[in-house]
C-alpha cells in the first residue's frame, strides 16, 4: 500500500547527501518517503560541463523532487522543462538556504524578503512544466521574523499555486554572517509558529522540518501539520525512514543486511573504474559509529576505500564478513 499524503515523511534535501546513490539507498529503506535531490543552482544545469556526474539523473527513486535555487524566472523555467524530462515529480524552490553564496546570487533565504520575484518563478516555471512546485524556506530572515510577514509570504507566492511549503522551523540569519551549519542549531527552534501556519491555512500542505530525530515525536508533529521532513537524523541513521514508516504507513521492519546486500550489489553493476567508490559508500560510514575504531572505519568508507586496488572486494569483506557485522541487526541499533 503505498501511502496517499507523499508528503507525510519527506527527507530533506542535503547538498553532499541526498545525491543519486543516497536516495537509491535510502529508495531501498522506505518505499513511502519523499525524497529530493541536493540543490542544484540553474547555471549548473544550463551549463552543465563540470559536474563529475550528471546531478539530474535518478534511479527511477520516486517520489523525488529537484531543488533548484535561483532567482531568474526564465532561467528556471528552462530548468523545468529539462528536469521533467528526466521524471521527477515536483520541483522545489530553495527559499532557505543563508549562504553567502547564495546571498551573492540573490537566491536562497534572501528571496524571502522578494515574495513577489518568487512568485513571478512559480508563474514562469508553470508555464514550462506540468510538475507541482514547492517552497522549502525558513520562518524568517533577520528581521522579518514575525508570522505575520511569513503569511504574507505564503499568500503571494500560493496565489502562482503553490500548494506545499516545508518550513524550516526558525528563522535564517542572514546579517550576522554566520555560517550555515550554525544557523541549523540557532536560532531556536520554533515548532508552534508552524503548527500556527497549518492552522490558518488548511488547503495547504505544510511540511514540518528541523531538528526530529525521534520517530515518536515525528508523529506527535503530525496532529499539527502535514508531514515531517528529516534531514540529518537520516544521515546519521537512515534506517530511523522504517521506524516512522512502522508508525505511519504500516510497514513491517525491514531486514537491514538484506537492504545492504541490494545496495552492495547495486554498487557492484554501477561502479567503474574511473568513479571514486567512495561516492557510493561514503553514505553507509554513519553505521558504524559508535563502534570501537569506527573512526578509521569511517574515514576509510569516505576516503581511503579509492586507494585501494580492489575496493569491491574490500568493500565486501567489510561489510559482510568482518566480526563488527556478524551480530546482524544489532549493529544498528547503536547507531546513533
Ligand atoms: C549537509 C547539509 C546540506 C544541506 N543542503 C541543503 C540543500 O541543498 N537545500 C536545502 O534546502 N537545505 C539544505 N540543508 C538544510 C536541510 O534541508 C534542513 O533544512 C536542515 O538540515 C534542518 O533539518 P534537520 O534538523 O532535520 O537536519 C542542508 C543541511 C545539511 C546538514
Amino acid at each position: 500500500m503505498l501511502n496517499k499524503n507523499p508528503y507525510n515523511l519527506c527527507v530533506a534535501p542535503m547538498m553532499g547527501h541526498t545525491d543519486i546513490h543516497f536516495r537509491y539507498f535510502l529508495r531501498l529503506i522506505s518505499k513511502h518517503a519523499m525524497l529530493y535531490s541536493e540543490m542544484v543552482a540553474v547555471n549548473a544545469i544550463l551549463h552543465n560541463k563540470t559536474s563529475r556526474y550528471n546531478k539530474l539523473e535518478h534511479n527511477r527513486d520516486n517520489p523525488v523532487g529537484f531543488q533548484l535555487g535561483g532567482d531568474d524566472p526564465r532561467k528556471l523555467s528552462e530548468c523545468a522543462k529539462i528536469i521533467e524530462s528526466y521524471g521527477y515529480d515536483e520541483i522545489n524552490l530553495n527559499i532557505g538556504c543563508p549562504s553567502k553564496r547564495a546571498q551573492s546570487g540573490n537566491f536562497g533565504a534572501c528571496l524571502f524578503s522578494q515574495p513577489e520575484i518568487v512568485a513571478k518563478c512559480v508563474e514562469e516555471i508553470s508555464k514550462n512544466t506540468v510538475l507541482p512546485i514547492t517552497i522549502k524556506t525558513r520562518l524568517g530572515i533577520d528581521n522579518l521574523n514575525d508570522i505575520k510577514y511569513l503569511k504574507d509570504f505564503i499568500n503571494i507566492v500560493s496565489s502562482q499555486g503553490v500548494e506545499v511549503f516545508h518550513l524550516h522551523a526558525r528563522i535564517a540569519l542572514l546579517k550576522k554572517g554566520i555560517n550555515p551549519k550554525h544557523n541549523r542549531s540557532i536560532p531556536e527552534i520554533n515548532y508552534e509558529r508552524v503548527y500556527k501556519v497549518k492552522r490558518a491555512y488548511p488547503d495547504i500542505k505544510i511540511i514540518l522540518n528541523g531538528e526530529i530525530n525521534d520517530p515518536n515525536i515525528a508523529v506527535k508533529h503530525l496532529q499539527y501539520v502535514d508531514g515531517v521532513m528529516l534531514g540529518r537524523a537520516v544521515c546519521n541513521n537512515p534506517f530511523i525512514l522504517n521506524e516512522i514508516d512502522i508508525l505511519i504507513n504500516s510497514e513491517q521492519q525491514k531486514n537491514r543486511n538484506e537492504i545492504l546486500e541490494k545496495y552492495f550489489s547495486y554498487i557492484n553493476a554501477n561502479y567503474c573504474k574511473d568513479m571514486k567508490i567512495t561516492d557510493f559508500t561514503k553514505h553507509l560510514a554513519c553505521l558504524f559509529k559508535g563502534y570501537i575504531g569506527s573512526k578509521h572505519t569511517r574515514a576509510y568508507m569516505c576516503h581511503e576505500l579509492n586507494y585501494e586496488k580492489e575496493p569491491l572486494k574490500k568493500l565486501e569483506k567489510l561489510l559482510f564478513e568482518e566480526d563488527l557485522w556478524k551480530d546482524g541487526q544489532g549493529l544498528y541499533s547503536k547507531v546513533v
